[in-house]
């Protein structure tokens, strides 16, 4: 992608940002989105950026790749489009043909024991205490805990990780006005990337001279059709593991949390009977859709979508994740959380060539944290004088949740 290219993605980004963040209110979408889709479900701003809500569309938009590009950045100090989110096809097949089978769910079963072990390190440190701030001290540390175990890295590689992913996706947290003004963001951007292209070089070097059981090896034996990776290939892979892996995982978990410690039915259903956990994991992603948009899809050519709108040549189309998932077209009771529906078509991985390649291990990790969790703390609530909940932009998530219990 040429640079000129990439500060009209960049812009597109921002535009559709502020646009969509106006609309929505984080805390609750679900009304929002209801009325976005009763109004007709997609909104052309006529200046080549359009929103996507209703379920049709949406689908349409993911899984018709020729006419929708994702070869777009989001500029978020990378140096080279992400792998594979930023390939479209046919590159794109090639490299999730060496991916899929590192994060195939028996793959994932080879996890299980590390990731429980993980979870129930972070629950130690708080449950004598009877509360704790489940953002800062679980959601935040555990999914980048499993990264760690997944590049056979010690725990205190922990702060090099959370630096990496704070610089690009947190920047104000990392440098001061870095929220409000973009010169000031992008020195952070900047920063996570070198962090990033440096720590990730100098462990495929490793790898390289001496390989281990982890993930940095695979990447480097994998082969597909004499395709092998080449050592941008996989920091362009790291690049967009640090940003997709790590904080859509604690921002469900936080959005999980804060619905049940304020729905006690629900969470008692799954101190009852945990063999609902997989359902209610799914149910819990559809409803709360974490991560509510997508990557904008770039139309190649005029496109008619199958609700009649135009869709201009060029135009970057941002789909609703959220909105899609609570469409009654797909759902005939898409505002009840019901952890028995016989199926549950959500698409808060996505749809199409680029569903998340991550979600074997993503689910992997919300099961057993709500098991060892209620296991473990069956009763909790917001503690008392914190019930007023702050969903920030950007991901779906609570910002310091309090929990508490006896
Ligand atoms: C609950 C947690 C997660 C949610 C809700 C989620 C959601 C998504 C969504 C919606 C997409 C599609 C983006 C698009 O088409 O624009 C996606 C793609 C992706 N996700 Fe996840 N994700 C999660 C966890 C993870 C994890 C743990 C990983 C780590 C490996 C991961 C890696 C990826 C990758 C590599 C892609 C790009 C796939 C491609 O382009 O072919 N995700 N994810």
């Amino acid at each position: 992608m040429s640079s000129e290219d990439q500060v009209h993605a960049t812009r597109i980004e921002q535009r559709l940002r502020s646009a969509a963040d106006a609309m929505i209110d984080l805390a609750a979408p679900q009304e929002n989105y209801k009325k976005l889709i009763e109004d007709g479900g997609f909104f052309d701003t006529g200046q080549g950026f359009a929103m996507s809500y209703d379920r049709a569309n949406t689908e349409f938009v993911l899984r018709n790749q020729p006419l929708f590009s994702s070869r777009v950045t989001m500029n978020l100090g990378n140096v080279r489009p992400m792998i594979p989110l930023n390939v479209d096809p046919p590159n794109h097949s090639k490299y999730r043909k060496l991916l899929d089978p590192l994060f195939a769910p028996r793959v994932m079963d080879a996890q299980e024991e590390d990731i429980t072990q993980r979870a129930n390190g972070f629950i130690d440190a708080f449950i004598d205490r009877g509360e704790c701030n489940f953002t800062e001290e679980f959601a935040e540390l555990f999914p980048a805990s499993i990264f760690l175990g997944l590049c056979g890295l010690p725990e205190a590689e922990m702060r090099s990780f959370l630096d990496m992913r704070d610089y690009i996706l947190h920047p104000a947290k990392k440098v001061p006005g870095a929220g409000e003004d973009l010169s000031k963001r992008q020195v952070s951007l900047d920063k996570g990337a070198e962090l990033i292209y440096g720590y990730f070089t100098d462990l495929i070097a490793k790898r390289e001279a001496e390989p281990a059981d982890d993930l940095i090896s695979r990447f480097l034996a994998a082969e597909v059709g004499g395709d092998r990776l080449s050592h941008e290939d996989i920091l362009d892979i790291m690049f967009l593991f640090v940003i997709a892996g790590l904080d859509t995982v604690s921002d469900s978990l936080t959005c999980f949390f804060a619905f049940l410690a304020q729905h006690p039915d629900h969470r008692r259903q799954i101190v009852e009977d945990p063999a609902v956990i997989p359902a209610a994991v799914e149910e819990l992603l559809r409803w709360e859709s974490p991560v509510p948009g997508g990557v904008p899809r770039v139309a190649t050519e005029d496109v008619l979508l199958p609700g009649g709108q135009l869709v201009k040549e060029g135009t970057a189309v941002r789909v609703s994740y959220g909105a899609a998932d609570i469409d009654e077209a797909t759902f005939g009771d898409p505002f009840e959380v019901r952890f028995d529906r016989e199926t549950n078509p959500h698409i808060a991985f996505g749809a199409g060539v680029h569903r998340c390649l991550g979600s074997h291990l993503a689910r992997r990790e919300l099961r057993i944290v709500l098991r060892e969790w209620h296991r473990r703390i069956p009763e909790y609530r917001l503690k008392p004088g914190h019930e007023q909940l702050e969903y920030p932009q950007g991901l779906r998530h609570v910002k310091d949740l309090m929990l508490s219990w006896s």
